[in-house]
């Protein structure tokens, strides 16, 4: 076990009003780690340990950046480090490296926050040489991240946002059947965001028979498959989220059963913070 280790961050930033950025030293999972894969963190001795995906790796670095939506205990506690400051624990990595193949043309679909574990996965298969565009959506604006980063190798980037403020007002599902409409031929599209966008986005790609990954994101707890706090129904069978996922065949995925459970743990969750007095 790495008692001695130590896990600086390295550098922080704000993103928006409720995401921020951290880049973490932590050499083994630096050189370990692919697009798709998570880590689990714990910002101190007493802390629980939160699940956050990895948005990009530096191998000669030994860094590890995560993104996170400043929503609960954990991610307010880790929200009050600065750069300089040390974390508890990040294990890692965790769970599979996204199944990444060379093809003709993927397009990304992100919604909020899930623009971040989009980012690396769209980035290698550019690098394999495979054309990538993306569709980035958010509340407005300024919840519209990474838009550069993805401006760097991407041949299309298109943005939707709830209230027009940035690209086309509407659904990233719209933007996503438009071009299918117009003709532009995907092989296949990555989305992550929200349960309910990556269930719309495969109701359409379902229709026009586009394979679909999704990334699930359920409630996890030791990240391990020993616990089962993050089952999911895939296929009519049980996976593990953490260790079998988090990516999966969105043909396959029962959102509503997610979405249900999503919905039973968020109580648990609200309990949880007024126990600690919050
Ligand atoms: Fe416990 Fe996946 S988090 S089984």
């Amino acid at each position: 076990k790495e008692v001695y280790v130590v896990y600086k961050i390295v550098k922080k930033q704000t993103l928006n009003q409720a995401v921020e950025l951290m880049e973490i030293h932590a050499p083994y999972v630096a050189r370990k780690c692919e697009p798709g894969q998570f880590i689990i963190i714990r910002v101190d001795e007493d802390g629980e340990r939160v699940p956050l995906t990895i948005a990009d790796y530096d191998r000669e670095k030994e860094t590890v950046t995560i993104i996170y939506q400043v929503v609960g205990y954990t991610t307010e506690l880790l929200s009050k480090k600065a750069e300089g400051d040390y974390v508890q624990d990040f294990v890692g990595p965790l769970g599979q490296p996204a199944p990444l193949h060379k093809c003709d043309r993927v397009i990304g679909v992100a919604g909020g926050v899930g623009a971040a574990p989009l980012y690396p996965q769209l980035r290698k298969l550019a690098k394999m040489g495979v054309p990538v565009d993306v569709i980035i959506g958010g509340k407005s604006a300024e919840f519209v991240i990474l838009k550069e980063l993805f401006e760097e190798f991407c041949d299309n980037v298109y943005i939707a946002t709830d209230d027009g403020s940035l690209g086309t007002k509407g659904f990233v599902t719209t933007v996503l059947e438009d071009q299918i409409k117009a003709g532009v031929k995907y092989d296949e599209v990555i989305a992550i965001g929200p349960l309910i966008m990556m269930k719309n986005v495969v109701k359409i790609t379902k229709e026009y028979d586009i394979p679909t990954m999704v990334s699930l994101n359920p409630i996890m707890i030791d990240g391990t498959g020993m616990c089962g706090g993050c089952r999911v129904n895939i296929g009519g069978e049980t996976k593990f989220a953490c260790v079998d996922g988090p990516d999966f065949d969105g043909f396959k995925v029962n959102f509503d059963e997610c979405m249900q459970r999503q919905g039973m743990f968020r109580e648990e969750e609200h309990e949880c913070r007024i126990g600690r007095g919050m």
